[in-house]
């Protein structure tokens, strides 16, 4: 027997399992959302600052794995949104996350497309903005999470916006097994969103020295990078990450990078550990549950394993 949770958005979308592969800009990719959505997971393709031409392909490539739904994440900062935004139509994707920004200004298009949309909100009054403006449902994201963080943890943030918003609250940040999908269940989450735990799956094409390193690392072994020029993100602790954060406390006093700096530096590193796994230069985002994963499993079985032990857990107490 599994728990079943009332949550509009994955009744919609006929998902067996209430858990979402969050969009990981890289490391998302066609085949790893496919795999999650044909197991009976919501997958999510990451785009971050793709080209419309590289978005498709992706979508394509999931769809050559499933007819189930999937979704693309949008990176609102990016100069190709428009044409991101433009390829997620015309492919006919189902569900729109977004990441960094605002999504206001195309929410009523996406809609008008039969497109769900859900944010990622790192605190209660994006969620709550983000309810008015008619979203379908809000991934509350604490900062245990890999990748781009807010403040809050999940223990915190998830509490406060199911009690702001009417909206079904998705929890994502340090969940990477059953025990943690019941305990966001009981903070009133109606689903979980999980990143780092695909990362070490067998679908996840990300590369070698990426899942190695997740699956080595122990409890501290992440940090988090941008403190102190706005953009925190979390990630394994590296000679790079490590020498990023003294570097960053030395420039403090110089003028901020401009885009096409901060660019390069966020979407060019990402990229320097996904696809080439390169310890040097290579920004390997991954959350605090890495300390938790040991082993790269299937994601069939992620999702199995999951929602199992967090309905014996829910069943028990
Ligand atoms: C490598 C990596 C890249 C990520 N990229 C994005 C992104 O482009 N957009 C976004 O909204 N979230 C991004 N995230 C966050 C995930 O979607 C997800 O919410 C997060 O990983 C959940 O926390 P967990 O890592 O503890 O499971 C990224 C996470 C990782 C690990």
């Amino acid at each position: 027997m599994t728990v079943k949770l009332t949550n509009p958005i994955f009744e919609k979308l006929g998902m067996r399992y209430p858990i979402v592969q969050g969009g990981m800009a890289w490391a998302g990719t066609g085949k790893l959302a496919g795999s999650v959505s044909e197991a009976g997971g919501l997958g999510i393709i990451g785009t971050g600052y793709w080209h419309a031409d590289q978005v498709r392909k992706e979508i394509r490539r999931a769809r050559a794995i499933t007819d189930r739904p999937f979704g693309v994440n949008v990176m609102l900062m990016s100069r190709h949104i428009r044409e991101v935004f433009d390829v997620v139509i015309e492919e006919g994707v189902q569900v729109v996350a977004t990441g960094a920004g605002d999504p206001s200004p195309f929410i009523d298009e996406l809609h008008a497309h039969g497109i769900s949309v859900i944010p990622v909100v790192p605190s209660v009054g994006l969620a709550r903005m983000m309810e008015k403006k008619g979203v379908d449902a809000v991934v509350a994201e604490g900062m245990e999470s890999g990748g781009h963080i807010g403040s809050l943890s999940t223990m915190t943030i998830v509490p406060q916006v199911v009690g702001a918003v009417d909206i079904p609250v998705i929890a994502a940040g340090g969940i990477a097994d059953g025990r943690g999908a019941a305990a966001a269940v009981m903070l009133g989450a109606s689903g979980i969103q999980m990143g780092t735990r695909f990362l070490a799956s067998e679908e996840s094409e990300v590369h070698e020295n990426f899942k190695r390193a997740v699956i080595k690392a122990k409890d501290i072994d992440t940090v988090v990078t941008g403190e102190l020029l706005g953009s925190r993100a979390r990630v394994l602790k590296t000679k790079m990450s490590k020498n990023y954060i003294k570097q960053e406390r030395f420039e403090i006093t110089k003028p901020k990078p401009d885009a096409d700096a901060v660019e390069e530096l966020e979407n060019g590193s990402l990229r320097r550990a996904v696809v080439d796994g390169n310890k040097e230069t290579g920004a390997f985002m991954a959350g605090q549950v890495s300390g938790m994963i040991t082993e790269l499993k299937p994601v069939a079985q992620i999702l199995e394993e999951t929602w199992q032990e967090a309905s014996d857990l829910l069943e028990k107490y």
